[in-house]
């Protein structure tokens, strides 16, 4: 074998070059430095040649296996490199796109309804307060002026616990609470649920009211009229919603009303939902009966006030035109979404 015929390094150095990739660039090491390859070959061949040209070509060998090795590194780095820029510039992310935007919730029209009655009512000084949802009978009823046997306790179809305890049928026992707790002059405003043994269209056993208290050296029904008639023409933005007051009766208040507004829903002219009255209950409010005073320890002599209380659902239906109370319990999002 003459060194001449082994192949020249040259030869190996194109083809390396031409390696496309990764898996031909092996093809060309095993086809120089494979067990079968040529360098290993030509090495093997080497103790056909006397000592002297063995020595001689044995170096050559060497020499030329390291740099064919060397060059077979260079390109392996060289195309895992790229094979690296490749996944980077495929992979890149664009900062700059629009993010995928996360849905988000709004609070339910009855809540709205409370935060903005809240609202309205702080506004005007009335402190925000609240109580108990399972109460004793001596704040639902007792000291509300409606002892036991009291007929007025047919207006409310209460669930009982034991014969002490009941679940709230209306926010009127805040008022006894705060009472207990506070001086006049005084104001406040407590939102709630409440419950009564009822179930039908336009009942549920469980709903929303809000109760108003105000307490003070000079407070007139006068007042009382001047507040809730803002107050209705604000709710419904309309300055011009006729709000009227029929006489009525409720134990802890004396005299008592029923409010009235000209139905939001047929402008007055008589609809399905005013009963074709042209008028739409929306609340009952009095001055502070002298027995509710008396029971808290107010001297009546002194202070007098008012309360008012309404409930919920029924102002939001009639806010927002919802024709059915389930509406508002049954959680289908397609009708929470127009509220949000
Ligand atoms: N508590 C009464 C009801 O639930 C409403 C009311 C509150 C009336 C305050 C007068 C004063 O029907």
């Amino acid at each position: 074998m003459s060194l001449s015929s082994m192949a020249s390094v040259a030869e190996a150095a194109r083809d390396i070059a031409a390696a496309a990739d990764l898996p031909a660039l092996e093809q060309i090491r095993l086809h120089w430095l494979g067990k079968k390859g040529i360098l290993t070959q030509a090495m093997q061949q080497l103790g056909q040649l006397s000592p002297e040209a063995r020595r001689e070509a044995g170096q050559l060998l060497n020499v030329r296996k390291t740099e064919v090795q060397s060059l077979l590194q260079a390109r392996r780095t060289a195309l895992e490199n790229a094979r690296i820029q490749e996944r980077m510039a495929g992979e890149r992310v664009d900062v700059t796109l629009p993010g995928r935007r996360v849905a988000l919730g709004s609070s339910h029209p009855i809540r709205q309804t409370l935060e903005w009655i809240e609202q309205y009512f702080s506004g005007l000084g009335f402190e925000i307060s609240d109580g108990p949802e399972i109460e004793d009978d001596y704040h639902n009823f007792e000291a509300l002026n409606i002892p036991e046997d009291h007929p007025a306790r047919a207006m409310h179809d209460t669930f009982y616990f034991d014969q002490n305890r009941v679940l709230r049928t209306h926010t009127s026992p805040v008022q006894i609470r705060f009472l207990e707790a506070h001086q006049p002059p005084l104001r406040m405003i407590a939102t709630g649920r409440v419950y009564r043994r009822d179930s039908d269209i336009t009942h549920t056993p469980m709903f929303h009211q809000v109760e108003g208290l105000l307490l003070d050296e000079e407070a007139s029904f006068a007042d009382l009229r001047g507040l809730l008639e803002d107050f209705l023409q604000s709710f419904f933005a309309r300055p011009d919603l006729p709000v009227r007051f029929r006489p009525s009766y409720f134990p802890f208040t004396e005299p008592s009303a029923e409010v009235d507004v000209g139905c939001v829903i047929c402008g007055g002219s008589g609809c399905r939902v005013c009963k074709q009255s042209g008028w739409l209950e929306v609340l009952g409010c009095g001055m502070v009966h002298p027995a509710v005073l008396a029971g808290a320890g107010v001297d009546g002599e002194v202070f007098g006030g008012f309360a008012f209380g309404m409930g919920i659902e029924r102002l939001t239906m009639l806010r927002y035109g919802v024709n059915d109370l389930r509406l508002f319990f049954e959680n289908d999002l397609r009708f929470l979404k127009q509220f949000s």
